[in-house]
């Protein structure tokens, strides 16, 4: 209690700190090369590397052993075969992949990598690397005067994290979130530099506590594990998204969601009744508000226990279940991981008896106390617990549920260290380790024994799954919201560069609680946040017991009408968006962009935090202060079209911008297409008005490509899906266009679409494969002085 007051800087409250002792790694003793495998055997320790693709190399240092290459369960990538030339030096070896160099000096061993034009991408600094006498491992980098950091997954704070100093370790933060939280729910130990318009990144593959820091050193970085192998991969870039694609291609992707996990998704701790869900739908439908999904946290369950319902409140979910899905709405349950200790729980007695839970090395189970009171916690760590966990499942999907939400993952405890004893060991498969070891992936290895449940049991439908708690590669299992954030205006602002180094982290699929969890939200503040919420990957409105409700309809009919218009903002944009999240699953580029990944060579991109890109060419400035109705807009090079008014603006500059409450600004890069469809009550209705809307740019070659498939099952991984591919050349009034479809074992659901041609003052003349579009088909709309054409598929 105290230490939340002036008391915890009193002035004799600095803590006496153990004397913790430092040992380099030393010099170079002998070389030894077993296949692509190279073994350093240095004076205090050994260092192996190891190519994993031209553009990959990792290094592992350990200090009492030849490194083990066992990875993390972060990993899902074997070694490629890659061509190495080695060459031996009085002072150095030389390594080399034909993208990346690694230079080792002998004495002391340190250890730098280039790339392919001998450009210093990472280089050990003068403090090396090595390990402490509390068996911590460590390394220190040299930090250009010019470089900038992103990635780290889900940290509070700006984009860029120059002069942090960052924790991994999945926690449970109630507590406001502000600039100096640091652990958060997820641990992504992953970062990108940017140097000179140049990307290259760094995957510490250490699942103990660890910790990244720019800020304590002058000129240098360093990352540090607690325990473990110093054991990271370097990846060489030379642009962000090549990093991205590069770190990905490590730890996996994000498989396509179902279409229904991109719509508005409603929840509340808690709606806590059958009656209250079934009015909750009622209203949506009655405002014809659009609606994919209803959430049910922790209420629906009898008295917290996983796997059941409160028949009292919940007396025929599978009926609410099924009458809510006729209308295109979703449900998904709340699973957290504690199992309420009670003899005569199912749950709980087969877990006991087939010994599926965490225990002490003495054979105690770990008991501890969560929502249901006193609990056990499933030991992930073993495949036939992940089994036995996911098969549990069929309770939900048996009711038709197929997504579901999981939550204290990290796994929080209600004790005063937030978590499990680090003392409890993992069985994990045999090969046993300590809590502490496994502790960031024990979220990880939940969402993998839920999501791989869920697709056993959906007949072929792509699960949707959404989780708190995550380390490097989580993205392969589920979406991540960021926790218990507030209602208040610098959370808004705080989720932008949150959700963009997410985004840059591998996990595309992110949002907040759009209105803000705790604290009471009000009607600007929810207005402003939906607008965002409409483009945010991850778009749900959650709040906590409690609180101010902050349903869309919540604070009157004033703020009502503005976030409907928004949410059928959302639905029109959702054909664009799928497109960007099939590009995401292949190859991990986020849909939510930061301004430097398209623009790498602008320094005012360098730590823009507020504003983002949806793809390419849709920058979007939110408003995000109350009573603000203005501001400041940055519009990288090229000429913007600001998308509610068609004016064209030039770009390479800051621009001030109006902005009412009903006003989110969006530009929309000239030379740019995108797919709008109907606005929708789901997404589970038809399509019925596929729009693509051109930006021509005067002798600039466009391309669009617009994804599609049935947006619920697997079949599109066996080829069902439809591609549509636009290419546009704009001459004086000749607007040259391409138009087919690359793709067509899926049959969309429309069989018309419109081309609408903005920013043309004549009326065009339009040539489609080379031939002429007739007058009478091109349609001019005088408000919007946009030209269409129609099209039949
Ligand atoms: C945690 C979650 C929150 C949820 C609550 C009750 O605080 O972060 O989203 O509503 O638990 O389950």
């Amino acid at each position: 209690m105290l230490e939340d007051s002036s008391f915890a800087i009193r002035p004799d409250s600095t803590k006496n700190l153990t004397k913790i002792k430092y040992f380099d790694i030393g010099s170079l003793l002998t070389l030894q090369q077993n296949e692509s495998i190279f073994t350093f055997h240095c004076q205090h320790g050994f260092v192996s590397l190891l190519f994993y693709s031209d553009d990959i190399v990792r290094i592992i240092m350990d200090p009492s052993s030849e490194p083990s290459l066992k990875s993390s369960v972060a990993l899902v990538k074997q070694p490629d075969p890659v061509k190495v030339q080695l060459e031996e030096l009085d002072e150095k070896i030389i390594i080399a992949s034909p993208k990346l160099t690694v230079e080792l000096q002998k004495s002391p061993l340190r250890v730098c990598v280039k790339d392919k034009n001998e450009n210093i991408l990472v280089t050990e600094s003068n403090l090396g690397m090595g390990y402490t006498s509390t068996n911590a491992v460590f390394c220190f980098k040299d930090m250009d005067a010019d470089d900038h950091f992103y990635g780290f997954g889900e940290k509070t704070g700006f984009l860029d994290k120059r002069g942090e100093k960052m924790t991994m370790w999945n926690s449970d933060v109630y507590a406001p979130h502000n600039p100096e939280t640091d652990a958060l729910y997820q641990s992504i130990p992953y970062f990108m530099t940017i140097r000179d318009g140049k990307a290259h990144g760094i995957f510490f593959d250490n699942t103990f506590k660890t910790t990244f820091d720019f800020k304590s050193n002058n000129g240098a970085y360093s990352f540090l594990a607690e325990d473990g192998q110093l054991d990271y991969y370097i990846l060489a870039g030379p642009s962000p998204k090549d990093v991205i694609e590069q770190y990905t291609d490590l730890t996996g992707r994000m498989p396509l969601p179902p279409k229904w996990a991109l719509g508005y998704h409603q929840s509340k701790y808690s709606y806590k009744s059958e009656q209250e869900v079934r009015e909750l739908a009622s209203k949506f439908a009655e405002k014809q508000i659009p609606i994919d999904a209803i959430y049910l946290d922790i209420h629906y369950m009898h008295g917290y226990r996983v796997f059941t319902f409160d028949r009292a409140a919940f007396p025929d979910p599978k009926q609410l279940i099924h009458d809510l899905k006729q209308e295109g709405i979703h449900v998904v349950p709340i699973v957290d991981p504690g199992v309420k200790q009670e003899p005569n729980y199912h749950i709980y007695k087969e877990g006991v008896l087939e010994n599926h839970f965490c225990k002490y090395l003495e054979g105690d189970l770990y008991l501890d106390e969560v929502w249901p009171g006193i609990s056990a916690f499933p030991d992930f760590t073993n495949t036939e617990t992940q089994k036995w966990w996911g098969e549990k499942h069929s309770f939900y999907t048996d009711l038709g549920i197929e997504g579901i939400w999981n939550d204290m993952n990290e796994p929080a405890v209600f004790n005063k260290t937030k978590t499990m004893d680090l003392d409890v060991i993992h069985n994990n498969d045999g090969d046993l380790k300590t809590h502490h070891e496994l502790h960031n992936v024990y979220g990880l290895l939940m969402g993998k024994a839920t999501y791989e449940g869920l697709e056993q049991q959906l007949n072929g439908k792509r699960p949707f799954l959404l989780t708190r708690a995550g380390f490097a590669g989580i993205q392969r299992y589920a979406a991540v919201w960021t926790g218990d954030n507030r209602s208040f205006w610098e959370h808004l602002e705080m989720s932008l560069p949150m959700l963009m180094n997410l985004g840059v982290s591998g996990i595309p699929f992110c949002g907040p609680d759009v209105g803000g969890f705790a604290h009471d939200s009000n009607g600007q503040l929810l207005t402003r946040w939906m607008q965002v919420g409409t483009f945010t990957p991850f778009f749900r409105n959650h709040n906590a017991l409690d609180t101010v409700r902050q349903e869309p309809w919540s604070f009157g009919e004033k703020y009502e009408k503005i976030i409907k218009k928004y949410i059928h903002l959302r639905y029109q944009w959702l054909p664009h968006l799928y497109t960007l999240f099939m590009e995401a699953s292949q190859s991990g580029i986020p849909v939510m962009r930061p301004l430097f990944l398209e623009y790498p060579n602008d320094s005012k991109t360098t730590n823009l935090s507020d504003q983002f890109l949806i793809g390419e060419n849709a920058l979007i400035a939110p408003i995000m202060k109350p009573d603000t109705y203005h501001r400041v807009v940055y519009l990288p090079e090229g000429d913007w079209v600001n998308y509610w008014t068609d004016k064209v603006i030039q770009g390479g500059t800051y621009i001030l911008v109006e902005a009412d409450l009903e006003i989110l600004p969006i530009f929309i890069k000239k030379g740019s297409m995108i797919a709008h469809g109907a606005i929708k009550y789901s997404t589970m209705a038809p399509e019925t008005n596929m729009e693509i809307h051109l930006y021509p740019n005067e002798n600039e070659d466009i391309t669009y490509t617009l994804y599609d498939d049935d947006g619920e099952t697997f079949a599109n991984e066996k080829g069902e899906y439809f591609l549509k591919k636009i290419t546009c050349q704009q001459t004086g009034s000749d607007i040259q266009l391409s138009i087919k479809n690359e793709h067509s074992s899926y049959k969309p659901n429309w069989n018309e679409w419109t081309l609408v041609i903005h920013l043309l003052k004549e009326p065009p003349k339009v040539f489609v494969n080379n031939e002429e579009i007739t007058n009478d088909r091109l349609a001019f709309n005088k408000e919007k002085h946009t030209f269409s054409i129609k099209f039949y598929e």
